[in-house]
């Protein structure tokens, strides 16, 4: 049979602007050039583990944190690093230069390496290091003043004793189920359960409400990603004297609260207004969740 090369490629339609991709050290400015091999275990099982943080005036934020995390990852999976910190900071660095944009995206990809198809990872042989770095712009200002929606998703989070949550691994099919049910219902992103019906997180963030002026958000025992900015909002709020409680949360809790959020690395603090039918609080974004925005800003230096 045929193809044409259309059909071969199908869907690769990546927006070669503003993009530097880093392979192993090699750095490439033209996404399709980028390639990695068919017999990568992150392509083959999604044996592989990420990061995501942003940069702003070439300074990747929370850098360390972020590695910390990611060693932290490939310990859970018994997946050896042959790369240092250091050299990870320096092609991030090669990559920002390059790309040279006032905010960036950095996503940091580690897989387990090439190998026979065969799950046994001793079968790998050297990590693959995948950076890809991209212009990003400031938040846009309607998630202030507006809020988004989210929907309580049916599909449940892995336990942790099935698909641990805190490894922030290249398996993101959990939440890909559950972010399609947001997306059928026109929601900004959907809200996962666990087994015992308590919140977990969003799909690529950490749940947070308010009421009655305390902060509150899940407890990592609940299985989720222990987010880098959950752990600095925690920081703050507790350095400001802000009442911040980490415990198990249910449905009624959280449409019953006065303000609810997201955080994640890039997004920061995304107002919540409403989850499924119902309005949360006042219907805009609340001024406790701002407020906590705003002090996060100043104590970091960041944009929005
Ligand atoms: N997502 N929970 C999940 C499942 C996540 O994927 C993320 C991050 C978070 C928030 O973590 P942090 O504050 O460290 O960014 C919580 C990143 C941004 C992503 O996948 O793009």
């Amino acid at each position: 049979m045929e193809y044409s090369s259309k059909r071969v490629r199908r869907g690769f339609s990546i927006d070669t602007q503003n993009k530097v991709i880093n392979i192993n050290g090699e750095i490439f400015t033209d996404p399709s050039q980028a390639k990695v091999s068919v017999f990568d275990r992150g392509f083959l099982f999604g044996d592989s583990i990420y990061e995501v943080t942003d940069a702003y005036e070439m300074t990747p934020c929370f850098l360390e944190e972020h590695l910390d995390r990611l060693w932290i990852s490939a310990g859970k999976l018994f997946m050896p690093i042959n790369y240092s910190r250091d050299e990870i900071a320096s092609e991030i660095n090669k990559c920002l230069k390059k790309l040279n944009s006032p905010r960036a995206y950095i996503r940091i990809i580690i897989t387990r390496g090439e190998g026979e198809i065969t799950l046994d990872p001793s079968n790998a042989g050297r990590n693959n290091l995948i950076i890809i770095c991209r212009s990003l712009q400031v938040n846009p200002s309607w998630w202030y003043e507006n809020g988004v929606e989210v929907v309580i998703a049916q599909t449940k989070r892995t336990a942790i004793e099935s698909m641990d949550p805190s490894i922030k691994s290249g398996n993101y099919l959990n939440n890909i189920l559950a972010f399609n049910e947001a997306a059928s219902k026109g929601a900004y992103d959907a809200i996962m359960l666990n087994h015992d019906s308590k919140i977990t997180e969003g799909t690529t963030s950490n749940a947070w409400l308010v009421k009655d002026g305390t902060f509150y958000t899940p407890a990592l025992k609940a299985g989720l990603l222990g987010g880098i900015t959950r752990a600095k909002l925690i920081e703050l709020c507790n350095e400001n004297s802000i009442n911040v409680k980490e415990e198990d949360i249910t449905i009624e809790q959280l449409k019953g609260a006065d303000e609810v959020f997201l955080t994640s690395s890039t997004k920061r603090i995304i107002p919540v207004v409403k989850i499924d039918d119902h309005i949360v609080g006042s219907g805009k974004p609340g001024s406790h969740s701002l407020n906590l925005l705003n002090l996060y800003l100043s104590k970091y230096q960041l944009p929005r």
